[in-house]
């Protein structure tokens, strides 16, 4: 009897723990962790862009690099409303999702471009453009 308890107990933590990892993957999609690496590069490059020089320029292409390999990758992946939606409409919905992603992909290019020049206005304005692209994107395909 005295070795039940703990036994039982350990058991219990173990399911409890898997039920845990079940949950949060589920959240946590492949392409959600693509789409926060793709925002924490956005955003420090918006903040790099305050106080842009020549000497930080390497930094910045890292950062749209980043950017630009996460939207590629997003581009492969298929949002959750997509996947749950009757799979006659599917088609249609991923034509626009390609859509849409290749403008975020030609915009962060442009911004690339613009940072290789060092023309850093450019690139910030264009940076805050970005975010219409962002939203409508999640307008049409993030789950509510
Ligand atoms: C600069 C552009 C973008 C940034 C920085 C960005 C950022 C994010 C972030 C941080 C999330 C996680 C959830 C949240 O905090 O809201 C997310 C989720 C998501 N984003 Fe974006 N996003 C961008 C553009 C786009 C575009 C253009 C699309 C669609 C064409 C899109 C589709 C989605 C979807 C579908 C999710 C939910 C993940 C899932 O369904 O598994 N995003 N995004």
């Amino acid at each position: 009897m005295k070795t039940t308890l703990p036994l039982f107990l350990t058991i219990a933590t173990l399911l409890s723990s898997v039920g845990f990892a079940q949950d949060h993957e589920e959240k946590e999609t492949e392409l959600y962790a693509s789409m926060e690496r793709m925002d924490d590069a956005y955003k420090d490059l918006r903040r790099a862009m305050r106080g842009a020089s020549d000497e930080n320029k390497a930094s910045y292409l890292e950062l749209a690099d980043v950017m630009l390999k996460e939207a590629t990758d997003s581009k492969k992946l298929v949002p959750e409303k997509v996947k749950k939606l009757p799979e006659a409409e599917q088609e249609k919905m991923l034509e626009e999702y390609n859509r849409q992603m290749d403008g975020l992909i030609s915009a962060v290019e442009a911004i690339r471009n613009a940072l290789e020049k060092g023309d850093y206005g450019t690139a910030n304005t264009m940076l805050r453009e970005l975010r219409g692209i962002k939203s409508e994107g999640h307008d049409t395909f993030k789950e509510d």
